[in-house]
């Protein structure tokens, strides 16, 4: 029988980044994924905005955590409307955040402790301030003009839909120096690039091409569902689009094997399935439509909606793999739910309208769990067993909060709380020079919420959440297993088996602000005995094969019986 207990799980700490499962390229299946936003992580010159000098600074704490693979937020110089998704040169660094030395400084810190990285990849558009727009707009003649979408009038892709709903009112604007309209799916002030046009189609490769050879492991490649438009359409998903992003693949597989393309295509399951082809498409896929049913079984006490959004999440080729998270640098998004669900999220989670933000809710994980470290933990404990990767938000496994009356997103993108020292320890900076204000609030101010005291505390969420991914890096179960629910006697908790080479784990959440009283029919070969993964306490097992259970309001357990399905 396996049975891991965390003293042993310690010691075996020091080699916990080296990958010790088998079938090395396909690492992006066992990886624990950490979304880092630069600008908010730390500070090393003083200049009031966190840099790669800073985060390189801060690596070792990523790896105790036991990250695998650091998802960087774009960090290319823009004008920074959108946070860096407007890039205006897609060869260089901001110069707030540092250089091209630094980046490949970081890369190599990051390869010597094992972890891997992936660059945010913004393929749909670029900023006005680009020199290909500079230019596009100044003439028609440019041979830039035809890098973008351009219209005499506004007529056309009427049934596109608007995603920025909170600010934009059309996907055209008028370019009064262009003399016509451009096409744009986000903010006005990012022009949509033409993908009928082969040279944007080689542009971007080259661009991959240019930060692989830099040593990235991949990217994360941003709001792919848009990259063509046909009339007729919603523009979205279109075979053109899926054909194009092959050859990113066969690109990356031919050049750069290992390297890894993650797919952001915020779609409902069955729409989602094409962007992993037959296994020559994405690797990874973010599951977008599982999250706000975390969130809703939680409220709800309820399983159901998980069990609905499994029931319809199709199967994926075997080197695929899901990407499951719980929140982002982005609104909580409520695109894939019904309208009566969205509003039902609304009422539930974001009763001030101002949390609400485009279809979504502005709001850090713990603010929406009204700091409720169980309820917090719990949900980490969906995140870590059910099938997928997963990936923490920097700043939620400390729990930190938001600030909703900041503008557009920017209230969950706040300085990381190292200690309580100046500047909650992010940066040197006078206050007054920082990007953003630290949360300043009773309940996740620094001298509540930061990494320095929880770190110390072996309670605390930061420790609790150490704790899971640990366990979690000792078994390719949860990477690479079968899921399979298990029948209980209540549908307040969510139990299921996950299975792999002769292993069985069944994990049990109490989604519940109560205890509840369970059994569980644990089926054949059960050996008397179950273990907790976390204490080692042994649970027995009834001769009917059933196991009873007392859970404490939002428990979790990671079972083990050594026995395979
Ligand atoms: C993605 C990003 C979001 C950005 C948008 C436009 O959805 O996650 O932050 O605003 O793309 O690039």
């Amino acid at each position: 029988m396996r049975v891991l207990l965390l003293n042993l799980i310690e010691q075996t700490e020091t080699d916990s980044t080296a990958n010790n499962h088998a079938g090395e390229e396909l690492w992006y299946q066992d990886a624990i994924f950490y979304e880092v936003y630069v600008r908010a992580f730390c500070d090393s010159s003083g200049n009031g905005h966190g840099d790669l000098k800073g985060l390189a600074s801060k690596l070792d704490y990523l790896n105790d955590l036991g990250i695998d693979c650091l998802w960087l937020m774009p960090f290319y110089p823009s004008p920074l409307n959108d946070d860096g998704y407007d890039i205006a040169d897609f060869y260089n660094i901001h110069p707030d955040y540092g250089s091209l030395d630094d980046f490949q400084g970081l890369v190599a810190e990051i390869h010597a402790r094992g972890m891997r990285i992936i660059t945010d990849l913004v393929l749909n558009h670029t900023s006005d301030q680009h020199p290909w727009f500079q230019a596009a707009r100044s003439s028609r003649n440019s041979p830039y003009r035809n890098y973008y979408v351009w219209s005499d009038t506004k007529e056309k892709y009427k049934e596109a839909r608007i995603i920025f709903v909170d600010t934009e009112e059309s996907n055209w604007s008028w370019d009064e120096q262009a003399g016509q309209y451009y096409w744009h799916r986000f903010f006005s002030s990012q022009p949509d690039l033409n993908y009928d046009n082969p040279a944007v189609q080689d542009e971007m490769i080259k661009v991959m091409k240019f930060w692989l050879d830099l040593g990235v492991d991949g990217f994360r490649a941003d709001a792919v569902p848009y990259l063509f438009e046909r009339e007729g359409t919603n523009c979205e998903n279109l075979p053109e689009t899926h054909a194009y992003l092959r050859r990113l693949r066969r690109f990356m597989d031919e050049n750069y094997p290992g390297r890894i393309l993650l797919c952001e295509a915020n779609q409902w399951p069955e729409d989602l399935r094409p962007y992993f082809g037959d296994g020559d498409e994405f690797h990874v896929g973010f599951h977008f439509p599982i999250m706000p049913r975390i969130f809703m079984a939680l409220r709800k006490e309820n399983v159901s909606p998980i069990e609905w959004i499994i029931e319809r999440t199709p199967v994926i080729p075997d080197s695929c793999q899901w990407c499951i998270f719980l929140r982002n640098h982005d609104e909580l998004t409520l695109e894939m739910v019904t309208e009566e669900e969205r509003h039902w999220m609304w009422q539930e989670y974001a009763p001030e309208p101002r949390m609400r933000l485009n279809l979504g809710i502005r709001r850090r994980l713990a603010p929406l769990l009204d700091n409720n470290q169980k309820a917090i933990e719990l949900l980490n404990s969906l995140l870590f067993t059910l099938p997928g990767s997963p990936i923490i938000y920097y700043g939620d496994e400390i729990g930190m909060g938001d600030d909703i009356w900041m503008a557009d997103r920017d209230g969950v993108r706040t300085p990381m709380q190292w200690d309580t020292t100046l500047n909650a320890g992010f940066s040197e900076s006078d206050p007054e020079n920082l990007y953003s204000q630290v949360i300043e609030n009773d309940t996740y101010a620094p001298d509540q919420v930061n990494v320095a005291d929880q770190r110390k505390s072996s309670g605390s969420l930061f420790s609790n959440i150490s704790k899971m991914i640990a366990v979690r890096k000792q078994s390719p179960v949860w990477g690479r297993g079968d899921f399979r629910w298990a029948s209980t006697s209540t549908e307040q908790v969510a139990a299921y088996f996950r299975s792999y080479l002769g292993e069985r784990i069944l994990v049990v959440n109490n989604l519940s602000s109560s205890s509840q009283d369970i059994s569980i029919d644990l089926h054949t070969g059960s050996t008397g005995m179950m273990v907790d993964l976390f204490t080692g306490k042994k649970y027995p097992v009834s001769k009917r094969d059933e196991l009873r259970l007392t859970l404490e309001p939002y428990q979790y357990l990671w079972l083990t019986d050594g026995v395979g399905l």
